[in-house]
């Protein structure tokens, strides 16, 4: 399972924890790499370096609160058959709520979507206003590897 932009690594502990062996990826992995059994690799996804890692094949890829838009063409690939994309970030219309107000950081609507279109079978999508934890508009997908 690959945590991209993993932060704190509340999900790649989430993951781990239902058995997934997990690989975090962030400029910053003092929070990630603490958690006991996690590969946590420090590296700047908008550096246009490769990839950290060599012959990945991932189980998952979790990405959530983070775009950077080079990097999404390149998803899907990094799934093993089977493997599931699942990704959460705020949309156009979150402005309202805060930040991030940059449109370079809020998906166009429909945008995940169109990142996964003839790759990845979706099984669910939403573009919505949620209230918890805090009020904001995302749009999130799970989509699968065929
Ligand atoms: C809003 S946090 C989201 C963290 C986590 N995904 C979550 O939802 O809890 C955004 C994360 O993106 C990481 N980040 C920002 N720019 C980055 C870059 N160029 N390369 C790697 N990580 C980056 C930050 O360090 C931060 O941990």
């Amino acid at each position: 399972m690959l945590d991209l932009a993993a932060g704190g690594g509340r999900h790649a502990r989430l993951a781990q924890g239902r058995g997934y062996r997990v690989t975090a990826v962030d400029l910053d992995i003092s929070a990630a790499s603490a958690i006991p059994g996690i590969e946590a690799i420090a590296h700047d996804l908008e550096s246009g370096a490769p990839w950290p890692f060599t012959d990945a094949s991932f189980e998952g890829i979790i990405v959530t609160n983070y775009l950077w838009r080079p990097l999404m063409p390149s998803l899907p690939g990094l799934l093993a058959p089977g493997g599931a994309l699942l990704y959460e970030t705020f949309a156009r219309g979150h402005e309202r709520f805060g930040k991030p107000s940059n449109p370079a950081f809020l998906l166009r609507p429909g945008e995940l979507l169109e990142c996964v279109r003839g790759r990845l079978r979706v099984v669910a999508y939403e573009e919505l206003e949620i209230a918890e934890p805090r009020p904001a508009k995302v749009q999130r997908i799970a989509a699968v590897a065929e």
